[in-house]
């Protein structure tokens, strides 16, 4: 039987797990968790939201495993005070609208109505009513929330009316039901919502900011998962060092990134190339080498800025295209994107020849490759990918950030 020399349980590099304990950010769960057991045990009156937020153009920090690990220990522990919590993350990139989230919200608590029938109002009012009648507190998590304030799909109003739910839809018994816990990129979502739904945003309770990881930070971290998911022979503590001293971010010396996602796939890569040599151990070159690979997959955040508005929602309806399909696009299929994306953004789309300056200079910066189509296809028409070295993943997120800035 194979057994490998390199991992124990490799699950624990794998992007979106969130380890049993938080080694770094311990304080901010505690006080997170804290706060909604008294809330859950005392019985709140009133709506509550809380806010975390990471620094500007940061990535990979801890925002989303924060609020998935306070979530989950809040519910796994309020049993101990005799109360039912449910705990609900939502990631609404992939639920825009507030039927959507109204749908996912009724599946989670366990009520079994159609939503896309009924208002806004009536949906909630059922699931108020449904964790009432069931003495059940809910722990709503809206992962990636500044995209709901930009989204055509969803209006503001209903956006109020969910958020503002212990006001517009009062319960008997007078206890808040549903506590929500947002999370968004940085601290411009506070203006954001100063302008779209004012009300909504007086009435946070609690702000956390998180700052990129330092050295240190990430060095914990990564022996965690180590530990988790490694031998004990097969890696040593001044390996992970080297890591962390990459991506750790030194607010002195205004470098490196502090990007967790980063830090721990290059100790899974450094970790796999050890196994795929049949090493007995993770060597300094096998880190070396890892390191190098997600260096080079940098973001030229710098170059990005300085793009049109419609560049960007250009570049963004490749990356989408590439990141879903996989090779090639046609400018045809790229255009109808655009003009998606340019409506999501409530932006007139531009026209054809505007789009092919667009496309060469986009080209001649080096973040798209383009070529002809050769056979197969009908007619001539351009093929297109993004560069090679950049991962097209972070793209999406980090042009969706650009994006947001530019409409305030
Ligand atoms: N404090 C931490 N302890 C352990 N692992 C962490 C910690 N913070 C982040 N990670 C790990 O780093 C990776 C990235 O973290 P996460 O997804 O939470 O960042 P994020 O700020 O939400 O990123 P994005 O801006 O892309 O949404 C995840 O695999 C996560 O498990
Ligand atoms: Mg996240």
């Amino acid at each position: 039987m194979f057994e490998s020399r390199i991992f124990k349980d490799p699950k624990w590099l794998d992007e979106g797990q969130i380890p049993p304990t938080l080694r770094v950010r311990r304080r901010e769960a505690e006080m997170l968790i804290r706060r909604y057991l008294n809330r859950f045990y005392s019985g709140a009156a009133a709506s509550d939201i809380t806010l975390i937020y990471g620094s500007i153009g940061r990535v990979g920090i801890g925002k989303t495993t924060l609020g998935r690990f306070v979530g989950k220990a809040v519910e796994d522990s309020v049993g101990r005070y005799g109360v039912k919590a449910k705990y609900i993350y939502i990631n609404v990139f992939a639920a825009p609208s507030i039927h959507q989230i109204l749908a996912l919200l009724a599946m989670q608590v366990g009520l079994r109505i159609n939503v896309r029938g009924i208002t806004a109002i009536e949906a909630l009012r059922a699931i108020v009513d449904h964790l009432e009648r069931r003495n059940m507190y809910a722990l709503v998590v809206l992962d990636e929330f500044q995209s709901l304030l930009l989204s055509s799909k969803s209006s503001w109003d209903d956006l109020y009316l969910l958020l503002r739910v212990h006001e517009e839809v009062p319960t008997r018994d007078g206890l808040n039901r549903i506590f929500f816990l947002l999370i968004a990129s940085d601290i411009r979502i506070l203006s954001l919502m100063k302008d779209r739904i004012p009300q909504v945003e007086s009435q946070i309770g609690f702000k956390i900011h998180l700052k990129p990881y330092t050295p240190e930070e990430l060095y914990e971290i990564l022996e965690q998962r180590a530990e988790l998911a490694l031998k004990p022979t097969a890696w040593q503590p001044y390996l992970l060092e080297m890591i962390a001293d990459s991506f750790g971010y030194r607010e002195s010396e205004s470098r490196g990134d502090g990007n967790a996602r980063k830090a721990i796939t290059s100790l899974r890569m450094a970790a796999e190339r050890a196994e795929a040599e049949d090493s007995y151990m993770i060597t300094e070159n096998h880190i070396r080498w890892a390191i190098s690979e997600n260096m080079a997959g940098y973001i030229p955040v710098t170059e990005l800025r300085a793009l049109s508005f419609h560049e960007l929602l250009l570049l963004l309806a490749l990356s989408k295209e590439v990141l879903y399909r996989g090779g090639y696009v046609t400018t045809g299929e790229l255009t109808k994107r655009y003009q998606e994306i340019a409506e999501h953004y409530n932006e007139r789309p531009r026209g054809h020849s505007q789009l092919n300056v667009y496309i060469r200079n986009l080209s001649n910066l080096g973040f798209i490759e383009a070529r002809g189509s050769g056979k197969g296809i009908r007619g001539r028409t351009t093929l297109l990918r993004i560069s090679p070295e950049i991962p097209v993943d972070r793209l999406v997120e980090v042009l969706e950030h650009l994006l947001v800035d530019r409409l305030n």
